[in-house]
C-alpha cells in the first residue's frame, strides 16, 4: 500500500531528513495549518454556524468586513500567539502589526495573513481561503515594529495558502518546491496529495476582471485584445477565461493545471498601484508560483523584489505559467 504522508510527518522529513526548516519553523507552520482547519470547520457551517453576513465594520482598506474575515483573523492570532514561534503578526484585517503579547516567549519568526480571502465569495458559498507569508524576525533587534516586517518577498522562509472548496486543501512552500495536502475530515489531518507542483509554461486559459477593461493600461489591454482574437489573431490560438474573484481560488487553478492571473493597476484609482496587497497577497503568491515553475511581475519588475514601504502596500499582479507573464511583462517594456 502506498505510503500516506501526513502534513506533521511531511514537515518531520523537512526538519529532521533534509535538513530544510528549523524546528520552530515546523511548528509554526503546524499551527497555521490548524488554524485553516478550524477556518474550514466554521466556512462548511455557513449558515448553521452564523458565520454568514457583514460584520457591520471596516478595515484599515476601508472595506466592509465580513463575519468570516473577522472570525479568521480571530482564529489565526489566537492559534499563533502562544506557540514561542512568533514575534509578531501583521494582517489585512488589522491597521497595526500585531506584537506577541509579553505573558508568551517571543520566537524569531513574522506571520502575516489574508484570514479570508474571497470576502465577496462567502455568501454565494464560492471557494475562499487564507493566504499566509512567514518573515524571519531581523537580527540583533529587541523590539518588534512595522519595519521588520517590511521586507522584500525573496525574503520569505515560508509562504502558502489554503482553498476552502469542494476540498480544502492546504499549498505550501519552504522554498524547496510546492506540496499540496488535501484535508481529511474523518481523520482530522491535512494528507499529502501531490509534491513537485508545476506549472506549465504555456497556457490558453487567463483570469482578469473584464468589467474593468476600459480602465486599463495599453500593455494589458493589447495582451487580452490579442487573446481574445484567439486562433485569427497574433496568437493564432483560441484562449478561454476564468475570473472566480477570489485570488485563492485563480491561483489554485493556475497551480493544477496553469493559467495567467492579474489584477493590474487600472485608472479607477490612478494613485493606487493596484487592489492586491503585497505583503500578505502577492508575496506568498508569488514565491509559490516561482517555486512551481511559473514567474510573478507587477509588469516591470519581479513582485519578490519590490521593497516594501508600508504594510498594507497595494501592487499590480501579473502571475502564472511563465511564457504567458513574460509576454505581458515585455508588453510594458515596449509601450
Ligand atoms: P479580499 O477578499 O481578501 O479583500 O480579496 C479579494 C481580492 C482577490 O481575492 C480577488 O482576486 C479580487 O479581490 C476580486 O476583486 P474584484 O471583485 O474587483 O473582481
Ligand atoms: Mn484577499
Ligand atoms: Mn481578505
Amino acid at each position: 500500500m502506498a505510503k500516506r504522508v501526513s502534513l506533521t510527518r511531511y514537515l518531520v522529513e523537512q526538519q529532521r531528513v533534509d535538513g530544510l526548516i528549523p524546528g520552530q519553523l515546523r511548528l509554526l507552520l503546524e499551527v497555521v495549518a490548524r488554524a485553516c482547519k478550524s477556518i474550514s470547520q466554521a466556512v462548511n457551517k455557513g449558515a448553521l454556524g452564523g458565520v454568514l453576513g457583514s460584520a457591520d465594520s471596516e478595515n484599515v482598506q476601508g472595506e466592509v468586513q465580513k463575519r468570516l474575515d473577522i472570525i479568521a483573523n480571530e482564529v489565526l492570532i489566537e492559534a499563533n500567539e502562544w506557540g514561542g514561534h512568533l514575534a509578531g503578526m501583521a494582517s489585512e484585517e488589522m491597521d497595526a502589526i500585531y506584537v506577541v503579547p509579553n505573558r508568551y516567549p517571543k520566537g524569531e519568526y513574522l506571520l502575516l495573513f489574508d484570514p479570508l480571502d474571497g470576502s465577496s465569495n462567502i455568501d454565494v458559498n464560492v471557494s475562499i481561503g487564507t493566504i499566509f507569508s512567514v518573515l524571519r524576525m531581523p537580527e540583533d533587534d529587541r523590539g518588534v515594529d512595522e519595519g521588520d516586517f517590511l521586507q522584500n518577498g525573496a525574503q520569505q522562509v515560508a509562504a502558502g495558502y489554503c482553498v476552502y472548496g469542494p476540498q480544502t486543501t492546504l499549498v505550501l512552500t519552504v522554498g524547496d518546491g510546492v506540496a499540496m495536502f488535501t484535508l481529511d475530515r474523518e481523520q482530522g489531518s491535512f494528507v499529502l496529495t501531490q509534491e513537485n507542483v508545476r506549472i506549465p509554461a504555456d497556457t490558453q486559459e487567463f483570469a482578469i476582471n473584464m468589467s474593468n477593461m476600459r480602465h486599463w493600461d495599453e500593455p494589458v489591454r493589447r495582451y487580452i485584445d490579442e487573446c481574445l482574437q484567439g486562433r485569427d489573431g497574433p496568437r493564432n490560438k483560441d484562449f478561454n477565461m476564468r475570473w472566480i474573484a477570489s485570488m485563492v481560488a485563480d491561483v489554485h487553478r493556475i497551480m493544477t493545471r496553469g493559467g495567467i492571473f492579474m489584477y493590474p493597476w487600472d485608472k479607477r484609482e490612478p494613485n493606487k498601484p493596484g487592489k492586491l496587497r503585497l505583503m500578505y497577497e502577492a508575496n506568498p503568491m508569488a514565491w509559490l508560483v516561482e517555486q512551481a515553475g511559473g514567474a510573478a511581475t507587477n509588469g516591470r519588475q519581479r513582485i519578490l523584489d519590490i521593497q516594501p514601504t508600508q504594510l498594507h502596500e497595494r501592487v499590480s499582479v501579473i502571475l502564472g505559467s511563465k511564457n504567458e507573464v513574460e509576454r505581458v511583462t515585455s508588453y510594458h517594456s515596449t509601450l
